[in-house]
């Protein structure tokens, strides 16, 4: 029985075709204007009816990056895209006639990993999706963890630092101030304005005109110590994070993904470090692994799909 995943981000839109066992048989992407919620649906809208073409789809499911509610019909709330209680999943089954399930992205990223992925032999999971924000997925007890009002796993917006910085929810301080892609080069733009180790930060700067991840993510992989004190920083808070959070979850494994991920063991090294440092109960309580993300830019449409199948024909 095939379903469709739809994973809308901050620059793009990805659609697949997917079937029980979690493979892709056909996929769709498209580039997404953020700012504009009516032409983000009309994309979604027009990606689902492209894929179902000559298939028996029983449902589709839409993974945004934002607060979603209980019924997981209406996103209450989006820190980096304009969604305001919109209520996304009325509008797609109205146009579209199919059983529509929203999924927050990291939930369904997470899931993904879980079921196919770098989570598979493990009952407790937390995945971290470190892209323009940080998203958090919760799998406890072989369950996908919700909460009470659907909006739990928020990962993201754990403080980590008291009266830190601004962060897109409203509050202040959230580890995605700390931990993201965004963190990352303001960091290295940091660097770059001190000179010293953040000269090949700041050459590439001067030649750009200004510093993109992509650049930041090559300069990483180039080995420019400027670039890889950054992505130390950002790992140190994100371990200091993960620390916190083995005192509410307990997971055997943490698992990273987004496209920051793609810095490997180069992000996970700093991590662990900071991590083992201040972990509760340190050399008495077992350590978790921790893991680059296996499905990468598949995760959130594999998962969304396998969330949206489970949810119209439970197991
Ligand atoms: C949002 C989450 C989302 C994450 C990753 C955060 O800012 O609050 O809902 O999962 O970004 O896209
Ligand atoms: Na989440
Ligand atoms: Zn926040």
């Amino acid at each position: 029985m095939h379903a469709i995943g739809i994973d809308i981000g901050g620059t793009k839109i990805a659609g697949a075709l997917v079937d029980e066992f979690g493979t892709i048989l056909r996929s769709e992407r498209t580039p997404t204007t953020a700012g504009d919620p009516r032409a983000i649906e009309d994309a979604v809208v027009e990606m689902i009816q492209k894929l179902a073409v000559g298939e028996d789809v029983i449902a589709a499911g839409v993974a945004a990056a934002g607060f979603i509610d209980s019924a997981q019909s209406t996103v209450y709330y989006a820190p980096n895209i304009n969604w305001r209680n919109e209520p996304l999943r009325a509008t797609l089954e109205e146009r579209l006639n199919l059983p529509i399930l929203i999924e927050n992205d990291a939930n369904a990223a997470g899931w993904a990993e879980f079921c196919f992925g770098a989570g598979q032999v493990y009952s407790d999971m937390v995945t971290l999706t470190i892209g323009t924000g940080v998203g958090g997925a919760i799998v406890s007890n072989d369950r996908l963890f919700r909460g009470g009002f659907g909006c739990g796993a928020e990962l993201g917006h754990v403080r980590i630092v008291p009266d830190g910085l601004p962060c897109g929810c409203g509050a202040q301080g959230c580890i995605e101030q700390y931990g993201s892609g965004r963190a990352l080069l303001r960091i290295a733009n940091s660097l770059a304005d001190a000179g010293g180790i953040g000269l090949g930060l700041a050459s590439a700067r001067a030649r750009k005109g200004k510093l993109s991840g992509k650049d930041v993510g090559r300069l990483i992989q180039d080995g420019d110590p400027g670039a890889l004190a950054a992505l130390r920083q950002l790992g140190d808070a994100l371990g200091q994070a993960c620390a916190s959070l083995a005192a509410v979850l307990d997971p055997q494994i943490f698992v990273f993904g987004g496209g920051v991920a793609d810095a490997g063991e180069l992000l996970l090294e700093p991590i662990r470090t900071a991590y083992l440092e201040n972990l509760p109960a340190r050399g008495y309580h077992p350590e978790a692994e921790f893991a680059i993300a296996q499905l990468v830019n598949d995760a959130g449409v594999v998962g969304a799909a396998d969330l949206a199948r489970k949810h119209v024909f439970p197991v």
